[in-house]
């Protein structure tokens, strides 16, 4: 494929709710050894339920990517729920479609999401987990200078147990910054 453009990237809203639908459905049954869920709970989400997803919040937002008005990937923003305080964000059920990847349009997906994460007046911090194994998932956040935690046995989307490595991120440390080469597209 040529190099994409007319790329965007937005918080989706919720009258993308069915797009978004379509396309995690579509990551979890073509990349289920990528995320912690699983395709038939996700299948039975009723349209509220993808609205709300679509529904920027303080403490809630997924970011679309957008090729000349198609969605064609998506990145997700939500509260931690080991962290009772509410502080710690999730980073989390990034996907791209497959025809779409290598071109850097996840890094520029993960800086925008930093973005967000740094200017949500809730989130202190943010963790993520990769399965083992994921080596573009995993060379996308070392870059973004995440600081390795632990490992953990999780259960993933195809139905295994395998290990998930840990990620935390400090979002007021100025100096934890996305760097600008990030940018190799001028997202709008
Ligand atoms: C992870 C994902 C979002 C990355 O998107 P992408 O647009 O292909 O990523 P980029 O082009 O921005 O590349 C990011 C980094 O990964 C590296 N990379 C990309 N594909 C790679 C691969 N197959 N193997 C090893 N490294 C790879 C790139 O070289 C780049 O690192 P560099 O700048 O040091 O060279 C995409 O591969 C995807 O959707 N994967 C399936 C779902 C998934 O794994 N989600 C993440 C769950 S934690």
């Amino acid at each position: 494929m040529q190099t994409p453009n007319h790329i965007e990237v937005r918080p989706l809203l919720p009258t993308d709710a069915v797009d978004l639908r379509e396309l995690r459905l579509e990551a979890l049954r073509l990349d289920g050894r990528s995320f912690a869920s699983s395709y038939d709970a996700e299948e039975k989400l009723t349209a509220a339920d993808w609205e709300r997803k679509c529904t920027e919040k303080n403490d809630l937002c997924t970011l679309g990517l957008f090729s000349k008005g198609e969605l064609i990937g998506m990145s997700m923003v939500y509260p931690w729920e080991e962290d009772a305080t509410g502080e710690t964000a999730v980073l989390g059920q990034s996907y791209i479609k497959p025809s779409y990847r290598g071109f850097g349009l996840g890094k520029s997906l993960f800086a925008r999401r930093l973005e967000w994460c740094r200017k949500s007046p809730q989130f202190m911090s943010a963790v993520l987990f990769i399965r083992d194994g994921n080596a573009a998932s995993t060379a996308l956040h070392a870059a973004a200078g995440a600081e390795y935690t632990e490992p953990k046995l999780m259960d993933w989307a195809d139905g295994k147990k395998a290990v998930g490595h840990w990620y935390k991120i400090e979002l007021k440390r100025p100096e934890i910054e996305a760097a600008p080469t990030y940018r190799r597209y001028a997202l709008h």
